[in-house]
C-alpha cells in the first residue's frame, strides 16, 4: 500500500450511509460499473471486469479464453503462484520457462516449450518491469497463442505507450494490500474482445443468468462461480485509481534519481527493463556478476544497518519452491487434477530452470518509497557506493 486516508473513508461511508453494498442489487451503474469503466478507460481496453482478486481475474480471464483441460499454458519460472495456479484451477498444464535478465519471460525459451497442446502463453510483469511484449506477441502470433498478461505487480504501468493488461488477449490486475494500487484484496481483467469478457463475466458470477444484463451476454450460460465484487471495495479503488499517475511518478523519480547517483558504480550494473518509460519503478534490480558478490553486498549493507534483498531470497516468487505445483498435487480430489487426467507425465524438478536461478541470485533489490526524505534517499545512495566501493 503506497497512500489511503480520508478520501477512500468517506468513499466507504457513502457507500454504507447508502445501504447499497452488493453490485447487483438495484447497484447497477453503482461504484463497481464506475470501477470498471474508470479502469477500461484508464488502461485504452474495451472491457474491465472487477473481481475479489488478482488471482481471481487470472482464472476469469483464462476461463474467458476457453483454456481448460488437455491445454498447455506458459508461465515463468519467476511469479507468485497465482499464475501458475489459475491455469491448474481450470484443467490446464502450465509449463514452466525461463526468465531473461530484466527477470521476465524470455520469448526464446517460450518459443522452445511450445509444444502442440501450447494454447496460451502468461507473460508477467514482475516487480511492475514490463515484459518483452513486442517479442512475446510474435511468437503468440506465429504459433496461434492467446496471451494473459499477468499485471498483478504492474498496475498502471505500460510498455511502448500502452498500458500493462491491455496489449495480449486479455490482462490481469491486483489489488491486495501490497500492491500499487489497493483495497485490501481485489482484482480486474482487461480486455478488448467481447467474447473473452463474456465467458469471464459469466464465470466470475454463478448468478448472471438472472442480472439485468443476462439478455446482452451471448455466450450461452455455464455453470460459473462466485467472484463478484463489492460496492464498498469499488469505491475505495475509485479513489485509489485517482491516485495511482501520481504514484507511479513519485516512485519513477525516485527511480531515476537511483539509477542517475548509481550508474557510474562498476560493481553491478542495473537489470534491463523492456520499456523504462513504462516501468511501475517500484523496484530497481542491480546485477552483480556474480551470486557471490550479490551475497557480499547484502551482508555489507546489512552491516551498516540496511536491508536489501536478493529476489533469489523471496521464497514464494521462486518456482523451485512451489512445491503443489512441482509435486503435481493439481486439485483437492484425484480426479480433479490436471496432472492425473492429462494423460502423460508432466516433468517438473527445482533445477529446470537454471538461467533464472542465475540471474535472481545475482540480483539485488532496492526498493523505491513514495515518502522518503530526501535525507534518507541520500543516505542509501551513499551507503549504497561505500559498500559497492569496497
Ligand atoms: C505476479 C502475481 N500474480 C498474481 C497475483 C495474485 O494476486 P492476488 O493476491 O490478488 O490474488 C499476485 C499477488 O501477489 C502476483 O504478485
Amino acid at each position: 500500500m503506497y497512500i489511503i486516508d480520508n478520501q477512500e473513508v468517506e468513499a466507504v461511508r457513502r457507500v454504507i450511509e447508502s445501504g447499497q453494498l452488493f453490485r447487483y442489487r438495484g447497484g447497477e451503474g453503482g461504484e463497481t460499473d464506475q470501477f470498471e469503466a474508470e479502469w477500461a478507460e484508464l488502461l485504452g481496453a474495451r472491457h474491465a471486469l472487477a473481481v475479489t482478486s488478482g488471482t481471481a481475474a487470472l482464472t476469469c480471464a483464462l476461463a474467458g479464453m476457453d483454456i481448460g483441460p488437455g491445454d498447455e499454458v506458459i508461465v515463468p519460472a519467476y511469479t507468485w503462484m497465482a499464475t501458475p495456479v489459475a491455469a491448474i484451477t481450470l484443467g490446464a498444464i502450465p509449463v514452466i520457462a525461463e526468465v531473461d535478465e530484466s527477470l521476465t519471460l524470455d520469448p526464446a525459451d517460450v518459443e522452445r516449450k511450445i509444444t502442440a497442446r501450447t494454447k496460451a502463453i502468461m507473460p508477467v510483469h514482475m516487480c511492475g518491469f514490463p515484459c518483452d511484449m513486442d517479442g512475446l506477441m510474435a511468437v503468440a502470433a506465429e504459433h496461434g497463442l492467446v496471451v494473459l498478461e499477468d499485471a498483478c505487480q504492474a498496475d498502471g504501468g505500460s510498455y511502448k505507450g500502452k498500458r500493462l493488461g491491455a496489449i495480449g488477449t486479455a490482462g490481469a490486475n491486483s489489488f491486495n494490500f501490497f500492491k500499487i494500487i489497493t483495497c485490501g484484496e481485489g482484482g480486474a481483467v482487461v480486455t478488448n474482445d467481447t467474447a473473452v469478457y463474456q465467458k469471464a463475466l459469466v464465470y466470475h458470477d454463478l448468478g448472471c443468468a438472472f442480472r439485468a444484463h443476462a439478455g446482452d451476454v451471448e455466450t450461452p450460460m455455464f455453470i460459473g462461480s462466485n467472484y463478484r465484487m463489492n460496492e464498498i471495495l469499488s469505491a475505495i479503488l475509485r479513489v485509489q485509481l485517482s491516485r495511482l499517475d501520481g504514484i507511479l511518478d513519485t516512485l519513477r523519480a525516485e527511480k531515476r534519481m537511483l539509477m542517475g547517483e548509481l550508474s557510474g558504480v562498476s560493481a553491478f550494473s542495473f537489470n534491463p527493463i523492456h520499456d523504462p518509460a513504462g516501468d511501475c519503478a517500484t523496484t530497481l534490480g542491480l546485477l552483480f556478476d556474480t551470486e557471490t558478490e550479490a551475497r557480499r553486498f547484502i551482508d555489507g549493507m546489512k552491516a551498516e544497518g540496511m536491508t536489501v534483498a536478493s529476489p533469489i531470497d523471496s521464497g514464494i516468487h521462486v518456482y523451485s519452491n512451489w512445491t503443489p505445483v512441482l509435486e503435481k498435487r493439481g486439485a483437492h480430489h484425484p480426479a480433479r487434477d490436471p496432472f492425473k487426467l492429462c494423460g502423460y507425465d508432466v516433468e517438473y524438478s527445482k533445477d529446470m530452470c537454471p538461467d533464472t536461478l542465475a540471474y535472481l541470485k545475482r540480483t539485488v533489490y532496492l526498493g523505491t518509497a513514495i515518502n522518503r526524505s530526501g535525507d534518507d534517499l541520500r543516505g542509501l545512495i551513499q551507503t549504497v557506493k561505500k559498500v559497492a566501493g569496497r
